[in-house]
């Protein structure tokens, strides 16, 4: 075999060997590089005859284009190998099954108080927002409910450091919108006017120390009131008969009002429906407090008891979003189980 054939063969051995492409084009300089072996060989046909010369330089030509080739299929063949492992990398399975776009829904009993707001909406009441964290003249004493009161006690609640109670009901909402109310009003109030009645309801969340199937630590409650100089009890159960109706969306009910106490209403009634069909028929549930305003309460609203008059109800609309929606544990509702609340989408 020729010196020529050996390096040829040499050259292609290198490459091969290569793992990398800056370790191949550190072979081919040894070949093929100013000083590499080809270079040297061409540069030593100087010496020879021009018959020599010929010959012996076609020869190295035929061995440089040999190693050339060698090279640029180790090239080749190393991108190849590096695109692979990128390939692979970057690899999209794309026969997985594609996730499906959620969409999202209102919890059951957001659908009720936006009902709730456009039906009241719709009688001209006002909806009003007021704080969890309530004082204790908001939340009993300025609702009749003074410190020494048994009613306090049927209001276990989360007390914070200072004067401070977890809400127990939406009534103090009553005080706080009349009294803000007042305020706008006074100069025509102080000159002996008329101002606008006040309709209100205002729905949030409410704490008390209870929790079992239809009673959670949490709930919610819709104050409603309704304060003028000729409002009375009549008043009360057209606006509630009408407001079961059209929440219930049927006539098929009746409502009963069952006399009972709160501190703040006198007098005082428990508010019942019964439905005359469906799962629900024959039974009757309750679903709000409600009452005519005290005059105590009146007076702590800033009104004169003798001249403005009214009334006020508490009902709980995640007691009326169960019957709405036939769901028999209230718990479901705070649980966050989307199978559950998917449902009402
Ligand atoms: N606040 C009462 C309760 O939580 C309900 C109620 C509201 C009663 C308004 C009368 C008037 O039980």
């Amino acid at each position: 075999m020729s010196d020529l054939d050996t390096l040829v063969r040499d050259a292609k051995a290198l490459f091969e060997s290569c793992q990398t492409p800056a370790e191949l084009e550190n072979a081919k300089a040894q070949f093929l590089g100013k000083a590499g072996h080809i270079t040297v060989l061409m540069k030593g046909l100087g010496a020879l005859s021009i018959e020599e010369k010929k010959a012996q330089g076609a020869l190295i030509n035929k061995s440089k284009v040999a190693i050339e080739e060698a090279l640029n299929a180790k090239r080749q063949a190393l991108a190849d190998a590096e695109l692979n492992v990128q390939l692979k990398a970057e690899a999209i399975d794309v026969s997985l099954p594609a996730r499906a776009q959620a969409s999202g829904g209102l919890h059951p009993v957001s659908l009720t108080l936006e009902r709730i707001e456009a039906i009241f909406g719709s009688m001209g009441f006002d909806v009003a927002q007021g704080p969890e964290i309530e004082t204790d003249w908001f939340n009993f004493t300025a609702l009749n409910t003074p410190p020494d009161h048994p009613a306090r006690s049927m209001h276990d609640t989360f007390y914070v450091e200072g004067d401070y109670v977890l809400r127990t009901h939406t009534s103090p909402m009553q005080i706080r919108y009349a009294v803000e109310h007042v305020r706008k009003h006074k100069a025509a109030l102080d000159a002996n006017e008329a101002i606008p009645e006040i309709r209100v309801i205002a729905p949030g969340r409410t704490y008390r120390v209870d929790s079992d199937a239809t009673h959670s630590p949490m709930f919610h409650q819709c104050e409603g009131l309704w304060i003028g100089e000729a409002v009375s009890f009549k008043d009360l159960k057209v606006v509630f008969t009408d407001f079961c109706y059209s929440f219930f969306e049927t006539r098929d009910l009746e409502l009963r009002f069952r006399p009972s106490f709160f501190p703040f209403t006198e007098p005082s009634a428990e508010i019942d429906i019964k439905f005359s069909s469906g799962p629900l028929s024959g039974r009757w549930l309750e679903v709000a407090g409600s009452g005519q305003v005290h005059p105590k309460v009146v007076s702590n609203m800033g009104l004169d008891p003798e001249k403005y008059i009214g009334f006020a109800f508490g009902m709980g609309p995640d007691r009326l979003t169960m019957l709405r929606y036939g769901v028999n544990d209230l718990r479901l509702f705070f649980d966050g189980d989307l199978r559950f609340l998917s449902q009402f989408k």
